[in-house]
């Protein structure tokens, strides 16, 4: 019972003619999937009987909504993900949970193939491709719109002749993806990447000139890396997001334009919002300032950086995304504390942070009387610290060279190596002392 295909299945027009098309096209039984990741819009139970009036063979919904925020969302938290520095990988972090679906599905329904409804053109091919290689690589993989020529009009032509259950709208300019990390959306009137988003593209914030004025307060707990409470109230992961979806969302948080780089090569102009994203992201980040120490802090920054590429790029499922997690995961055993945020037009600002676990120590840091700081020690390690600049000076910069060694220059001792000619400038550069700290 290996001649099927399992099916990660939206319920709209391009993967309900898919049903069908794959069936006509290989003679395999199609079975269809359809992953709730927060996504929003219809009733699963409704999709799952289209599929089946669409002709599969059986059908299986899964709501994963809380598995997707704790195994994908909060990684991501953990990693402040942003690529190209911003944008929070939103769709980037839901198609490996569909692929683990997918290839479970397979396993338990019996398929020797997995499908899925992207083009040739963009990341999320990648993604799932890459993430379905890595769970089930003996699946074969098949993209009825990349590989059997399943256009949108021959879709919308194959819709009608088989009198297919789907509700014809008209179809939405725009591609639109969305989980409850947020929302992506892509082509039309975009594609001229002078024109501005209008408004009717946003659904999950209001216009930053539109909400209030004064904006609102949020206070955020995390334990170690992962948000616990909001204004005092525990909530799971996935509450913590929709939460502040909303709260973030009204003053108009998280909206982004941009130009991307796609793992395909090309450039795209995207736009998206992710609200809670952001200020959770936001928040985070202020809270690892706080209680990381400074090299950890510095390197995690690096990494994260690597790690946001790495699942741009599809590869979740990957030696190197699973090291740099464990490195991440060492880091979050500190990060635990209050941060208190004021979401106001478009903007997720700190404006305050506490922590059990925190680095900041008044009495160093103060600059009353009384501080412990020792100010002397400063000297000496500033000597050592610039030392190796002061070597390398004398040898490269000529501003460095004092007039004895000018006038060596004069007499020729310059075409002497570069290190004698430097032990021959006689005067040591002095550091300037002033009162700056
Ligand atoms: N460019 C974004 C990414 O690669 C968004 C992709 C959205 N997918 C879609 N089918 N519209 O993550």
């Amino acid at each position: 019972m290996t001649d099927r295909i399992v099916l990660a299945y939206s319920g709209g027009l391009d993967t309900s003619v898919a049903i069908g098309w794959l069936k006509e096209r290989t003679g395999k039984d199609v079975v269809a999937l359809a992953v709730d990741v927060g996504q929003g819009g219809e009733d699963l139970e409704e999709i799952r009987q289209r599929a089946l009036a669409c002709g599969a063979v059986d059908a299986v919904v899964a709501d994963v909504k809380e598995e997707f925020a704790r195994d994908y969302l909060m990684p991501a938290l953990k990693a402040n993900a942003a690529y190209q520095r911003s944008y929070p990988l939103v769709s980037a972090l839901s198609r490996p949970i569909i692929s683990k679906y997918l290839v479970q599905t397979a396993r338990e329904l019996g398929a020797d193939t997995v499908a899925h409804g992207c083009t040739g053109q963009g990341n999320d091919q990648v993604r799932f491709e890459a993430a379905v290689a890595a769970l089930g690589p003996d699946l074969a993989t098949i993209a009825p719109i990349r590989d059997l020529e399943l256009t949108r009009d021959r879709a919308i032509e194959y819709a009608a002749v088989h009198q297919l259950p789907i509700k014809q709208s008209k179809k939405s300019p725009y591609s639109i993806d969305q989980n409850v990390w947020g929302k992506a959306v892509e082509t039309g009137f975009l594609e001229d990447p002078w024109n501005a988003p209008i408004e009717d593209l946003y659904t999950y914030s209001k216009n930053p000139a539109e909400a209030s004025r004064e904006g609102v307060e949020v206070t955020i707990t995390f334990k170690q890396g992962i948000p616990v409470a909001i204004d005092g109230q525990a909530v799971t992961p996935l509450q913590a997001v929709e939460r502040l979806n909303v709260l973030a969302g009204n003053e108009g948080v998280g909206r982004l334009d941009l130009v991307e780089d796609r793992l395909v090569g090309i450039k795209s102009r995207e736009v998206y919002e992710a609200p809670g994203a952001i200020a959770l992201i936001t928040a985070h980040e202020e809270l690892e300032n706080l209680t990381l120490e400074r090299d950890v802090n510095r390197t995690k920054r690096d990494l994260e950086n690597r790690w946001s590429q790495l699942v741009y790029d599809g590869l979740w499922f990957s030696g190197l995304k699973r090291a740099i997690d464990a490195f991440i995961e060492e880091t979050q055993q500190v990060v635990s504390g209050d941060i208190r945020l004021h979401l106001q037009g478009g903007r997720a600002t700190v404006t305050g942070r506490r922590s059990a676990q925190s680095l900041y120590d008044f009495n160093l840091v103060t600059y009353d009387e009384g501080g412990t700081f020792d100010h002397k020690s400063s000297k000496g390690f500033i000597e050592l610290w610039s030392l190796p600049s002061k070597i390398a000076a004398r040898r490269d910069n000529p501003l460095a060279l004092s007039q004895d060694a000018v006038s060596i220059e004069a007499t020729g001792a310059a075409s002497l190596p570069a290190a004698e000619a430097a032990e021959a400038a006689a005067e040591p550069v002095t550091v300037e002392r002033t009162q700056e700290r």
